[in-house]
């Protein structure tokens, strides 16, 4: 089946999974609102990352020799830092996209979106209008959002939103070291907001200007980090084949050297074949990269550039460090081997809204299913992963009489007691309240019916294989909360 990306966002819109942000003064570019559905879907990707990166992980099996003997700790950090953080790694100097701007009609793109020399909007506008292209060259413009800190104007108050969330975790790196017990390797994870400020954001939320990241630093000695490399680019990998991405739409890409951003001695890319995309072309999920010492060392150093193979201090030209770092110590101590180093690192840079928007655009089918009275009709459905589903279970009493909308009622409770986020629905036939969970992806549907009443057992009813199954109303909970297991 191909899956239009109009419908896709027509349904979101719709069932209420995410909204254009500030939509009635006309919305705004680059931004967008998660709708009572959206929220739970992004809640359920985030805790899917988190569960994963820190919940379930067992350090303990180091006693076993497992590969994943290492720690993981959470960190929550600022979104405005000090401006200095993003000079000492080469944001402020070198985050930014080349963009043209088209001298006829204003429009602004981004240089590489703009594959000939002509304007881009130019075969939409009508004729006697962009006669004569002209194009501007290339220029630079820095993708990091300004603010300004209190009182203070001009560049003494100028900071900046954070253009990624790792940073956080490299300036924490000896508190964290310090006042808990991790040991080399361990890894440090967070999910927060980041900013940038992107020439042409497109494509719904796949670039946005305001989105959500999933990072986690992972220290280790530099003889160790390409085999933690190797490790990361895997376990990433599967982690969205876990969650019910087909192996048919995802690759994990290496960069080629010239792609590589100025921090990076290796990065592969987990791609996703999103529907605005044409066939045999995929969109970036994620990136794990080999970042080297390069974060720890510029923060205590000052800005890095590349001489050759190695890293050196940017100079001015009266041999001055162009920027400089904080001239802490950001080295580790092996207190068994007595060895001091700067940790090599690996960064496993996940996007939050990407995962969602991916984990909805592979969600997506239409089949054809007899409708109440039998007729064949298209059925849309999202098989989200149980994990991931925004609502896990519908309760329908059969009839709005007989005792079936208490018991009903009553079971409601009980899931929502056990934590199983569910809905009651009694409006309208049987056959439109189930459409109406299929489309938005809830994995499990109840009814209370006549037998109900009689003999107390409910109906179960498959998403997707359609099956339905009958159990006793008192073991619901139970079997509900035992298939979302898996
Ligand atoms: N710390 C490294 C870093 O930020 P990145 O590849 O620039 O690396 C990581 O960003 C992830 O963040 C991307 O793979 C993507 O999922 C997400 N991301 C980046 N820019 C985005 C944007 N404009 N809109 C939505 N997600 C974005």
């Amino acid at each position: 089946m191909t899956k239009s990306m109009d419908t896709i966002v027509s349904l979101c819109k719709r069932r209420g999974f995410i909204f254009p942000s500030s939509e009635i003064y006309g919305g705004l570019k680059g931004f967008w609102d998660y709708g009572p559905l959206g929220v739970e879907l992004k809640r359920n990707v985030r805790e899917a990352w988190w569960q994963d990166m820190i919940t379930n992980h067992n350090e303990r099996k180091v006693l076993e020799g497992a590969a994943d003997a290492f720690s993981m700790v959470g960190l929550e950090t600022s979104i405005v830092m000090h401006p200095q953080v993003w000079k000492a790694v080469g944001h402020y100097d070198l985050f930014h996209d080349l963009m043209i701007d088209c001298r006829e009609c204003k429009a602004r793109f981004r240089a590489d979106h703009v594959p000939t020399s002509q304007c881009p909007r130019k075969p939409s506008k009508p004729p006697g209008e962009h006669k004569e292209c002209q194009l501007t060259e290339p220029r630079e413009f820095n993708l990091m959002f300004k603010t300004i800190i209190g009182a203070l104007s001009g560049e003494e108050g100028t900071a900046f939103l954070r253009p990624e969330t790792a940073q956080g975790m490299f300036v924490n790196f000896k508190n964290v070291v310090d006042s808990s017990r991790v040991k080399i390797p361990f890894g440090i994870a967070q999910i927060g907001k980041s900013f940038r400020n992107e020439i042409t954001p497109r494509n719904f939320t796949f670039r946005s200007r305001e989105f959500e990241q999933m990072e986690m630093e992972f220290f280790c000695h530099p003889d160790q980090s390409r085999q933690w490399y190797e490790y990361w680019r895997n376990r990433r990998f599967q982690w969205y084949i876990n969650l019910g991405i087909t192996s048919d739409n995802l690759i994990l890409r290496d960069h080629d050297p010239n792609e590589l951003s100025h921090y990076s001695v290796g990065t592969a890319d987990v791609e996703y074949a999103f529907p605005f995309l044409p066939e045999g072309e995929y969109g970036e999920l994620e990136g794990i990269a080999h970042r080297g010492d390069f974060d720890l060392r510029s923060h205590m150093e000052g800005k890095l550039v590349r001489d050759g193979d190695d890293l050196v201090v940017e100079q001015d030209e009266h041999g001055q460090p162009t920027h400089r770092g904080s001239g802490k110590d950001l080295s580790y101590f092996n207190d068994q081997t007595r060895e001091r180093f700067v940790p090599h690192v690996i960064e496993p840079a996940a996007g939050a809204d990407r995962a969602t928007l991916a984990f909805l655009c592979e969600a997506y089918c239409e089949d054809e299913q007899p409708d109440d009275k039998g007729k064949p009709q298209t059925r849309v459905l999202m098989r989200l992963h149980p994990q991931l589903a925004p609502v896990k279970a519908a309760v329908f009493p059969l009839i709005k009489k007989e005792g079936m909308p208490e018991l009903a009622a009553d079971l409601y409770g009980e899931l929502k007691a056990a934590g199983i986020t569910s809905v009651y629905d009694q409006q309208g036939a049987i056959g439109r309240r189930y459409r109406r969970q299929d489309e938005i992806g809830t994995p499990f549907c109840i009814t209370i019916d006549g037998e109900t009443t009689s003999d107390g057992t409910v109906t179960i009813r498959d998403r997707d294989s359609l099956q339905q199954d009958r159990i006793p109303l008192s073991e619901t909970v139970t079997e509900i909360a035992r298939r979302l297991r898996g």
